[in-house]
């Protein structure tokens, strides 16, 4: 099928764009400096902190940020674990997820936890992160998934 073509002018530092892509949800946050500034150090927490894993992104996003513009992170909003649809919990160490958590998102069905790279936790039943899908930059303004 065609491309999607999304609009990421008015998604808000730190909020998530939610689309429709092949039938699937895809995700774009628009990551705050201090969610960037939050993704490297926490490795050692997770499964596959460098997307190792061949198949959950393109090449253009294994990287640190997972993303071609480290600001803006597009992932497949589907968990990796049993297809849940994972929520999108971006606030650093609320109660509920302790003081590790960086933000990210939760899985409600089993407990997976993923970071705001879409990075899996270690100790979850997911085995691999998030996945990214394929996707360009058309200008400054407009993302294109597919
Ligand atoms: Fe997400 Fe099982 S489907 S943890």
């Amino acid at each position: 099928g065609a491309p999607v073509e999304i609009n990421i002018s008015k998604v808000e530092p730190g909020q998530l764009l939610r689309v429709i892509w092949r039938g699937k949800p895809v995700w774009v946050v628009n990551r705050t400096d201090e969610m960037l500034a939050n993704l490297p150090g926490n490795d050692a927490n997770l499964r596959d902190p460098s997307s190792e894993v061949v198949g959950q992104q393109p090449a253009y996003a294994q990287n640190a940020h997972r993303s071609i513009n480290p600001k803006y992170l597009v992932l497949v909003g589907i968990c990796t674990h049993l297809g849940c649809s994972p929520t999108y919990r971006p606030e650093v160490a609320p109660e509920d997820l302790g003081a590790e958590w960086k933000g990210g998102w939760y899985c409600p069905c089993h407990g997976s936890r993923f970071d705001l790279a879409g990075r899996v936790y270690k100790n979850v039943p997911a085995a691999t992160n998030l996945v990214v899908p394929p996707y360009y930059f058309k200008d400054d303004s407009t993302l294109l998934v597919g």
